[in-house]
């Protein structure tokens, strides 16, 4: 048989989830503390992660950037899959958040190799060289994807990784009756995805959906 799918459901999900490498203790209280300190607790999931951290591993990437810190769990995650030289550049525009993950890198196995550049995304991203990356990684407000999708199409090398978050838009993507004031955004944002000439891409069902581009 060929172009058929099995139609995956939650209980898939419970299955992948419970067959995936395990996060570890450290970014566990990472969690706890962040929840503890007011910080929402809208991680990327475990086997999100491991998947990405699979992806930066297979592309050898040495340089990532990112958009939105929140606490660092996602860039911690990643700068894992980096060699020793390797570097996770990650924008964050609010200070307490800021703080707290820098607080966190620095007790972490990846302290010095993750950097955080406080601002504003669409005002760090234009000081970062052109090239300069080997991938980046989109989590932070939804309106502005596009335009974080423009400067990370220059940073990022040719053959480079771009992943975006939340493509399923919290879970709300295909509800007429979405609540969230984000979704609209992301359903913009995923068409015009759909169309950027320049990637190669597709959106993989884990988590709350993670697009995957390479740059032709
Ligand atoms: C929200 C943002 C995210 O990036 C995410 O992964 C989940 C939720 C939010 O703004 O609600
Ligand atoms: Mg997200």
């Amino acid at each position: 048989m060929s172009d058929v799918s099995t139609e995956v459901g939650n209980e898939h999900f419970r299955y992948i989830a419970e067959r995936t490498t395990p996060e570890d203790e450290f970014l566990r209280d990472l969690k706890k503390a962040a929840a503890a300190a007011g910080i929402p607790s809208i991680w990327i999931a475990p086997e999100q992660a491991s998947f990405m951290r699979i992806l930066l591993k297979a592309a050898r990437a040495r340089e990532v950037v990112e958009v939105g810190t929140l606490a660092g769990y996602s860039a911690i995650s990643m700068a894992r899959a980096l060699p020793a030289d390797g570097h996770v550049r990650t924008i964050e525009l609010d200070p307490k958040h800021a703080e707290f993950a820098e607080r966190w890198i620095a007790r972490s196995d990846v302290a010095g190799r993750v950097h955080v550049l406080r601002g504003a995304g669409m005002d760090v991203l234009p000081k970062l060289a052109a090239d300069s990356a080997d991938a980046a990684f989109l989590d932070a407000d939804k309106a502005s994807y596009p335009r974080y999708l423009t400067e990370c199409l220059r940073i990022v090398r040719k053959g480079g990784l771009i992943m975006v978050d939340n493509a399923f838009a919290f879970g709300q993507l295909l509800d007429p009756k979405a609540t969230d004031r984000e979704v609209p955004a992301v359903r913009a944002f995923n068409d015009h995805m759909a169309k950027v000439r320049e990637l190669e891409s597709v959106i993989v069902p884990l988590g709350d959906g993670l697009w995957v581009g390479v740059k032709r």
